[in-house]
Parts: structure tokens; C-alpha cells; sequence
């Protein structure tokens, strides 16, 4: 029988949609593990740049309870979808990703007893989908990319429209197009502003769904903040108008336009490319003792690509999306980066005037 769900209960709702996720009682936990997601630390880096004049912050999303960003974008698409009526009991939620959107939804559908089918492809990791599969969520591998395209992304939405024909009662959030996954970001940048006592003159933000950047956006313009915001992005993603070309690093960058993207939410777009993913995370692990995944390398090499044209005082924020032990096997693998990009050792140790520097924390 379908019935409505009872959604986000009242002592959460206070909690995390009414931006008092700070307050005493959204911290006593009582509603369970989605009352855990957001709230993430930020942390001021004392040592990843030595010698900057500004300074600069990280907002460890790792730290939501799935491991990423996408546990908020995962609780606000179920949440809008039970306010809707859109999704009751007997609801099937079927959604295409490769990674952490994935996690987030199992592990907000297993919270609400959803059944989850979770579409991938053969890029996916095996670690992802046992944790996807951990939560009790079915996965339906995609094995060949789309004939036209050559794209497995075309081809995952493809199935998913054929699993949402065949399923009685299916429910798709669309990622990439609900603007539900942007309205999460309102709170992450209501947290990081918070934080801040209401300055931010930076933000840098990964892209794939566009998301965190729109979100963060929006809130930027709604309390008409200054804050400037640089959009990091892939080399051979097409986000911004680039050529598509393989990329080894899952994570940001998408080979379709999301139809959340916007002109003009960035006030600047850097493109980096794997290796810089690579530097840029084993630097955060090394300087930082942050192991985070590849988008945070790229957004952190971001930072450090402009670092001179920051005027003095700044403050500047990174988003860093997720954790580094998903990526054990390629960007912390000594044999993975080598047969990809060479000896890089000396692209991601100290040197010895960074060392002095340093020294002096
Ligand atoms: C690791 C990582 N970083 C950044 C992003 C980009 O976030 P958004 O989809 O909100 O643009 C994603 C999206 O999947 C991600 O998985």
C-alpha cells in the first residue's frame, strides 16, 4: 500500500533547512544520520601555501557522514520529492551516477526505507558500488556508452528513462537538472559565510552538475554578497564551452552541458587537468594532512595557479568536495601515477624555502 512518508522530521527541519544547523538542538543527533549531513568543518590552512598574504580556508565536505558534497545535493532531491507527494512508500528512486551522488542516495533512501536503483557504468569503481550496494540500493551496470555520442553519461540517462518506464511507481531526481541539488548550497554557503562573520572574498568551487556553484551563487546574489566565484572546472570537460577530451579523474568536469549550468554564476572559470588533480591532492595530504579526492587537488592547485593576483588580506574559501580514500588505487597510488604522468615526485614534495616556512608554524 502507498502511503505517505513522514519527511525530514520537525527537529531536523529546524535543524538543516532553516539554516540553525549551528544551534544546540540541530547538534544532539536525535534524527538519525541524515541530521549529520552538512555542518562540515572549516578549516583555516596555515601551510598549504607558504608564505601567502591571505588567507585561505577549506570546507571539509568529506566529512558528511557518505563522504562528499552530494549527501546534500541526495537529502534535498528525496526532500522536495516527499514534500511533492512525488515520492511515497512504495517509491522506486532511480538515478544515474558513477560516484557520490550514488552513495548519498543509498544512503538517504536506505534512512527512509526507499528501495534505489542506482545506474552505472563500467568506470564506476568497484569500491563505489559495494558502498552503493552496502546500503541496501540495487545497481544496474550500463555496459556499452551510447552509439552516438560514444558517451556512457548518454547512455546511463538512456537507461535510466527505460528503467522509469518498466518500474511502477519510479521517481528520477535528475541531478542535472533539479534545481532542488542547487537549493542545497544555499546552506553550505550560509555555513562558510556564517563562519566567516559574513566576509568572503573568494569561493572556489568544483563543477560537474554546476550544482554546488549555483547554489553558492545564489545565495551569494541574494544577500548581495561580494564575494568573487571561481568555477574549477576539467580539461576536456565541455561545462564552459571546452573540448571534450578523456579525463582520468572522476568527480567535476562532464562531458554534457548539465541544464543546471548558467552564464554568468562564475565570475571566473580555471580548467586543470589531471596531473594537476594529482599534485594538488598529494600537496593537501603532504602540507595539509588532508587526503581528499581529485577535485579538491584540482580546486587547491586553483588557488595556487593564482595565488598572486589575490590581493593581501583576502579571505578565501575552497570547497572540497570529498575524500581521498576512494581514489587510493590512482591518485595516492605511487604505480598509478607513474604509468600515467612519469616521476611527479618532485611536482608534489616541500621544497626547501617552502620547508622554512613551514618551520615557522
Ligand atoms: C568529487 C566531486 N567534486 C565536485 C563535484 C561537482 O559538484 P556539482 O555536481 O555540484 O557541480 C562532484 C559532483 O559529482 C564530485 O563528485
Amino acid at each position: 500500500m502507498s502511503v505517505p512518508l513522514k519527511s525530514i522530521p520537525a527537529d531536523l527541519q529546524s535543524g538543516f533547512w532553516n539554516f540553525r544547523a549551528n544551534t544546540a538542538e540541530a547538534k544532539t543527533g536525535a534524527s538519525g544520520v541524515i541530521s549529520a549531513v552538512g555542518n562540515t568543518p572549516l578549516v583555516k590552512l596555515n601551510r598549504f601555501l607558504p608564505g601567502a598574504q591571505f588567507e585561505l580556508y577549506a570546507k571539509l565536505e568529506a566529512l558528511n557522514p557518505g563522504g562528499s558534497s552530494k549527501d546534500r545535493a541526495a537529502i534535498s532531491l528525496i526532500q522536495r520529492g516527499l514534500d511533492t507527494g512525488a515520492i511515497r512508500s512504495d517509491t522506486t528512486i532511480i538515478e544515474s551516477s558513477s560516484g557520490n551522488l550514488g552513495v548519498g542516495l543509498a544512503q538517504v533512501c536506505a534512512y527512509f526505507g526507499l528501495r534505489f536503483i542506482c545506474v552505472v557504468d563500467q568506470k564506476t569503481t568497484l569500491q563505489n558500488i559495494r558502498l552503493i550496494k552496502s546500503y541496501g540500493a540495487e545497481i544496474d551496470l550500463v555496459l556499452e556508452p551510447d552509439v552516438e555520442t560514444g558517451e556512457f553519461l548518454q547512455a546511463r540517462i538512456d537507461r535510466v528513462q527505460t528503467l522509469l518506464r518498466s518500474t511502477p511507481n519510479a521517481f528520477w531526481p535528475n541531478q542535472y537538472a533539479n534545481v532542488y541539488n542547487a537549493v542545497a548550497h544555499h546552506r553550505t554557503m550560509h555555513e562558510v559565510v556564517t563562519a566567516l562573520d559574513g566576509r568572503v572574498d573568494y569561493l572556489f568551487c568544483a563543477t560537474s552538475t554546476c550544482g554546488t556553484m549555483r547554489g553558492c551563487a545564489e545565495y551569494i546574489r541574494q544577500h548581495n554578497l561580494s564575494t568573487v566565484i571561481i568555477a574549477v572546472d576539467a580539461v576536456g570537460s565541455v561545462i564552459f564551452g571546452g573540448q571534450k577530451a578523456n579525463r582520468l579523474i572522476p568527480g567535476h568536469g562532464a562531458a554534457v552541458r548539465p541544464q543546471l549550468f548558467q552564464a554568468n554564476l562564475a565570475d571566473r572559470v580555471l580548467c586543470l587537468n589531471d596531473l594537476d588533480c594529482v599534485i594538488g591532492c598529494r600537496r593537501l595530504a603532504r602540507r595539509e594532512a588532508i587526503l581528499a579526492g581529485g577535485s579538491s587537488g584540482a580546486v587547491a592547485m586553483a588557488v595556487t595557479k593564482i595565488q598572486h593576483e589575490i590581493p593581501p588580506g583576502s579571505k578565501c574559501v575552497m570547497i572540497l568536495a570529498d575524500r581521498g580514500e576512494r581514489y587510493l588505487d590512482t591518485i595516492y597510488s605511487d604505480e598509478w601515477v607513474g604509468e600515467h604522468f612519469g616521476n611527479v615526485a618532485e611536482l608534489t614534495t616541500v621544497r626547501d624555502e617552502e620547508e622554512k616556512c613551514l618551520a615557522t608554524f
